[in-house]
């Protein structure tokens, strides 16, 4: 077995040209999944999460940088070439609807991988085995031999990770894995994928605006914002300390308290959309809506940098010891209270 990463995004760029212009979804993005670690990727709608995560398992070309998986340098591999490295990676999408074909059968779906890798030995071989994932994700028997409509979004979902995990990938690209589900269903299947990345031990690049799983759910954190990842750290010390100052308020619009203080944090407000990524703001790219900006970001792309303790930031308002202003200070100057 390798020992590289699972997952090492380097330099990663995905740019789409068109009539409008060249949309930068992702702009080098340098990533890594260790083995067995999970990685969650968050920021707001459109800032090119799941162009990262479809890059990432070669469903989606990179225009520049690269991508290895286990090692492998996948960047370029023709489909004949990358075929037989498929089932060492799988991504579950966030509607478990469009991905799983209507006229199989369930039992049919999850059995495809282990054909199409020649892993189960005979019809036997391959009717066990799926018995025993649907087992695995709280399905029975029986609903192998129906079809996905008959199913719940849970239901389907479950499917969906059975299949993903049937040839026991390393790397599971999961991409909103619960956003398209009931919310009483959400929980479950987050529940799921937590024992089954605990018992397997693969890595998990875990995409989501769903703070509360991501932080339920990851190792370690990576903030996105208009392409390019603007802070990375520990789970538990981004929530407790969070550099950035979009980390600082992307963390305060979600109510969950602060694990040292069990306060919640002041809520901050960002004034304004995200920007194009047709046209990234010169500078910072968040400088447009930073509470804090200051001339110099307006004109100076900050690097990300690896602080001292090994976090990685890019703003230029933040010390290599980790100083960090405190973006809620200048929202809501009259109010230090916590307000929710
Ligand atoms: N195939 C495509 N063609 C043109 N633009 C795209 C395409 N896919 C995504 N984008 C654009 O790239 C940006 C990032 O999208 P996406 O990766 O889906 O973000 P997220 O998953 O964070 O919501 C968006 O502005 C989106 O409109
Ligand atoms: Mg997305």
């Amino acid at each position: 077995m390798s020992t590289a990463p699972v997952l090492e995004l380097a330099g990663l760029e995905r740019h789409f040209a068109g009539a409008g212009g060249t949309v930068r979804a992702a702009d080098g993005v340098t990533l890594t999944v260790g083995r067995g670690e999970v990685v969650g990727l968050v920021g707001e709608s459109g800032s090119g999460k799941s162009t990262v995560g479809r890059c990432a398992v070669r469903l989606d070309e990179p225009t520049g940088g690269t991508v290895r998986i286990n090692g492998t340098d996948v960047t370029t591999l023709s489909r004949r070439a990358l075929r037989p490295l498929r089932k060492d990676f799988h991504l579950v999408f966030q509607d478990p609807s469009s991905s799983l074909d209507p006229r199989m059968t369930v039992g049919e779906i999850v059995a495809e991988p282990l054909r199409l890798h020649g892993i189960a030995k005979n019809k036997e071989a391959a009717h066990a085995r799926v018995r025993e994932l649907l087992a695995q994700v709280g399905l029975r028997p029986e609903h192998a031999d129906r079809h996905p409509h008959e199913l719940s979004g849970g239901q389907r979902q479950r499917i969906s990770i059975a299949r993903a995990l049937s040839v026991d990938p390393d790397l599971l690209v999961a991409d909103e894995p619960t956003s398209a589900l009931d919310v009483s269903v959400q929980a479950s299947v987050l529940n799921l994928l937590a024992d089954l990345q605990r018992d397997r031990g693969f890595g998990c690049l875990f995409i989501t605006h769903d703070l509360a799983a991501v932080e339920y759910l990851a190792d370690r954190i990576a903030v996105m914002y208009l392409g390019q990842i603007v802070e990375q750290a520990p789970t538990r010390e981004l929530f407790a300390d969070p550099k950035h100052p979009y980390t600082q308020a992307l963390l305060s619009a979600a109510p969950v308290p602060d694990p040292v203080t069990q306060r919640t944090r002041e809520r901050i407000v960002l004034s304004g959309e995200l920007p194009s990524p047709l046209a990234p703001p010169p500078g910072c790219r968040f400088h447009t809506r930073c509470p804090l900006a200051v001339d110099r970001c307006r004109t100076e792309v900050p690097a990300l940098r690896t602080l001292d303790g090994g976090r990685e930031v890019s703003c230029h308002l933040v010390a290599d010891d980790g100083t960090a202003p405190d973006a809620a200070s200048r929202t809501i100057p009259n109010t230090r209270t916590a307000t929710r």
